[in-house]
């Protein structure tokens, strides 16, 4: 049975990429706006020639236009148990708490309401920037604020994402919440670890990470290789395609302001709030690497470990929050 609004959005998903308008469209193919928008929201499908020059259109087949596919399938180099979302041997259940209160509290979809406030003007900004880009879009250790994903989404419900985390939790609250709010069959939900992407080379358009590769922890909740995600990163995207990496870190002039014993204790402690993987976003392999500086964040206002450490020792440490476009080389 062949699921009209589903058609609908993944030929919308099409058309976005190829950066056209309905209109467009259907100057393309003969017919009016209004049975572009009728196809797209589902309200009626397309006669069996045009379904065929819009597979022309696409470089698609028809089954790829009619078919509720999933995209991991093709994808993946590991087996994995589609459990709602698909659960490979890498995922783990490191946020016992979360997964207790993510539910029960509402963080889902406190965050994706959180992702429309006008305060968040600059990840919107990115959002809408990586949707425009389009493709098939890889969210790296998504959290329960999903990452890019909700500013992506908001920008454009038709985008193609595979929405990831090491915990099953994490990704299964995700796809209940998204399921609802936007039922597209252009989204999937993947539990793994990114330190081992069950992905194969060169099939991801791009990578989007929001605090997930700076937050890295291996299934045993022991610091993570970044490195080795950065480097997962850059195999799964295509030649040509784009890591946007976003994080925040405590600059060496910050430091510098800070009186010497504090410095010490802070380098011997946490040395992990002063990298900010500019070498090891080298090593992966990425050359063309564009910073941004998209605000700061002071300990004086939160609750982390580091924020108490800053607090004992009677210091304010400033966290540059950042975004890093990073093109992986054309063949
Ligand atoms: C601090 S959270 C926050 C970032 C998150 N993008 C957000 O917007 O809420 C970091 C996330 O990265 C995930 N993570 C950490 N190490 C991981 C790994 N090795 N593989 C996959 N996900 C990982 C954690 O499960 C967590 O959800």
């Amino acid at each position: 049975m062949i699921h009209k609004a589903h058609f609908g959005k993944r030929i919308a998903r099409y058309r976005k990429q190829e950066m056209w308008s309905q209109a467009e469209l259907a100057e393309r193919l003969g017919v009016t706006s209004q049975a572009v928008s009728k196809w797209e929201t589902g309200a009626a499908l397309p006669d069996i020639d045009l379904l065929l020059e819009l597979s022309h259109l696409y470089g698609v087949s028809i089954n790829d236009l009619l078919e509720d596919r999933d995209i991991l399938k093709a994808l993946s180099v590991q087996s994995y148990r589609p459990e709602g979302a698909a659960l490979f041997d890498s995922s783990a259940e490191v946020h016992k708490e979360w997964a207790r209160d993510m539910a029960r509290e509402g963080w889902i979809a406190r965050s994706w309401q959180a992702a429309k406030s006008p305060e968040k003007r600059d990840m919107q900004e990115i959002g809408r920037h990586i949707a425009e880009r389009g493709g098939l879009i890889l969210e790296l250790g998504a959290g329960p604020g999903g990452g890019f994903t909700p500013y992506i989404l908001q920008a454009d419900p038709d985008a193609a994402i595979i929405v990831s985390d090491m915990s099953p939790t994490v990704v299964g609250e995700w796809k209940k919440f998204l399921d609802k709010e936007l039922d597209s069959p252009n989204l999937s939900y993947a539990a793994f670890d990114y330190c081992q992407i069950p992905l194969r080379d060169s099939c991801i358009d791009i990578v989007s990470d929001y605090g997930g590769i700076a937050n890295a922890i291996t299934a045993k909740c022991e610091p993570g290789d970044k490195g080795t995600a950065l480097k997962e990163a850059y195999r799964v995207l295509k030649p040509g395609g784009l890591l946007v990496t976003a994080s925040g870190f405590v600059t060496k002039e910050t430091l510098a302001g800070l009186p010497e014993n504090v410095q010490e204790v802070l380098r011997a402690e946490r040395p992990d709030v002063f990298e900010d993987l500019y070498e090891e976003t080298v090593l992966a392999g990425f050359r063309e690497i564009d910073s941004t500086v998209i605000g700061y964040r002071d300990t004086d206002d939160d609750e982390s470990g580091v924020a108490d450490l800053a607090r004992s020792l009677g210091v304010n440490l400033r966290f540059t929050e950042y975004v890093r476009f990073c093109k992986k080389q054309q063949l």
